[in-house]
């Protein structure tokens, strides 16, 4: 009985942290969620300007990196650079919504 519980605790655990860590960031064929890479965009890239001084620009995705590199530099007046990863999602929407 006893041995049971645990594995029915075992396996609701496992059920319970895989829904609170399924990853957020990714669909399932390896897409970026525009959603989410939409609110990481907009968190960090409104701070010192508006998000139209992106917007309204077209770059590919060299440009890009470049550009959200040389942003990065600039957020560290906000303790530190732009998270790699947040960096890849960003740059990833941008060569999405503004890409040329
Ligand atoms: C810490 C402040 C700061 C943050 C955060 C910031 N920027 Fe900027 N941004 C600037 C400044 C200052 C300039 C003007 C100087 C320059 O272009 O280097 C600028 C200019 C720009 C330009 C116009 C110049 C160009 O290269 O086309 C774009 C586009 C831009 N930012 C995009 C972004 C994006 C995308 C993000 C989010 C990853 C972002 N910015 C976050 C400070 C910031």
């Amino acid at each position: 009985m006893y041995k049971i519980l645990l594995a029915i605790t075992v396996v609701s655990l496992i059920i319970m942290v895989g829904g609170v860590t399924a990853p957020a960031q990714q669909t399932g064929s390896g897409e970026v969620d525009m959603v989410a890479a939409k609110a990481t965009f907009e968190s960090y890239c409104s701070k010192c300007h508006d998000v139209g001084r992106a917007l309204g620009k077209k770059k590919d995705q060299a440009g890009w990196e470049k550009t959200v590199t040389r942003m990065s530099g600039y957020h560290k007046r906000f303790g530190a650079r732009i998270p790699e990863e947040d960096r890849n999602t960003i740059i990833k929407y941008l060569v999405e919504v503004a890409g040329k």
